[in-house]
């Protein structure tokens, strides 16, 4: 069974245009790629908790980078240092650790929120690890610098050009692809997903994604959150995923 924390806000920090990395003090663990319930008040309505990646994490603080999109992102991002939340996880199926020593993440837009501990995680794991970003302009490459003074090689792309190569961030990629069969691990908008996960087979690379879905329960009984594989089975996002083989739903 997930567990039921209450964690102390230690920083709330606004990090871009509605974007913020809220970091909680208290005893926490997680995967990459695995992700939270977060009760955003404390009254009943919104009623249901809201799902958020594990950004990153250690012993003693989990921390997560949003996007203020609605009421209940709106309701955290007013929250301050030193309230408590009452979270639930880690919930569901993280990225796989691979045998390879060659890997390329690729984010779009906030979808940059798991992979900044994979990276991490990764990293320390002896994997050279190339960092690819893409978004609509600069101000949507949240927390780029980040990634570029970790990553082993970090590429960007913005579609009016405002920063890096002017157009999608999958046009940086193919030669890679070809060259070095890299393993590929991806989060983003779902057409970005779709184009990663085309280059990817027909470039015979192994790619992983990460999908996001409506959720209720996050645990997989409401079965809320349900996307159809290739097999027309239905899978819940929230517990087989969110974490996918791409060949698997695209
Ligand atoms: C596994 C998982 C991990 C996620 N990780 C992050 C993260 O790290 N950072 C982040 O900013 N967001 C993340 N999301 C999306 C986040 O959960 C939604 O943005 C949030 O629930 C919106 O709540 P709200 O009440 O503010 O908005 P609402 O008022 O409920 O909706 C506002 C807008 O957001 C859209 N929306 C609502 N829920 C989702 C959802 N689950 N997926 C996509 N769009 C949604 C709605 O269609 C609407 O356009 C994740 C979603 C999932 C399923
Ligand atoms: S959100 Fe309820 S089954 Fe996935």
């Amino acid at each position: 069974m997930p567990k039921k924390i209450s964690m102390e806000i230690i920083e709330q920090e606004n990090v871009g245009s509605n974007v913020y990395r809220l970091t909680l003090a208290g005893k926490f663990s997680a995967q990459p790629g695995q992700f939270v319930q977060v009760a955003v008040s404390t009254a009943y309505d919104p009623f249901l908790k809201r799902p958020f990646s594990v950004h990153d994490c250690s012993a003693n603080t989990l921390t997560l980078l949003y996007r203020r999109s609605g009421r209940g992102t709106s309701l955290l991002a007013e929250k301050k240092a030193g309230e408590k939340l009452e979270v639930v996880g880690p919930l569901g199926t993280g990225f796989p650790m691979v045998t390879e020593d060659k890997i390329i993440l690729v984010a779009g837009g906030i979808g940059s929120a798991p992979l900044f501990y994979l990276l991490k995680t990764l990293q320390a794991a002896g994997k050279k690890v190339a960092f690819y970003y893409g978004a609509r302009s600069k101000n949507e490459l949240i927390l780029r610098e980040q990634y570029q003074m970790l990553a082993d090689e970090y590429m960007e792309a913005t579609d009016d050009g405002s920063c890096g190569h002017q157009g999608v961030v999958t046009e940086l990629m193919a030669d890679v692809l070809d060259e070095e069969k890299p393993v590929i691990f991806a989060c983003g908008p779902d057409g970005m997903l779709r184009a990663v996960a085309k280059l990817a087979k027909r470039n015979k690379c192994r790619c992983y994604v990460s999908l996001e879905a409506h959720m209720a329960c996050g645990v997989g009984a409401c079965l809320g959150c349900v996307v159809p594989n290739i097999r027309g089975e239905y899978v819940r996002v929230c517990v087989e995923g969110p974490v996918f083989p791409a060949v698997e739903v695209f």
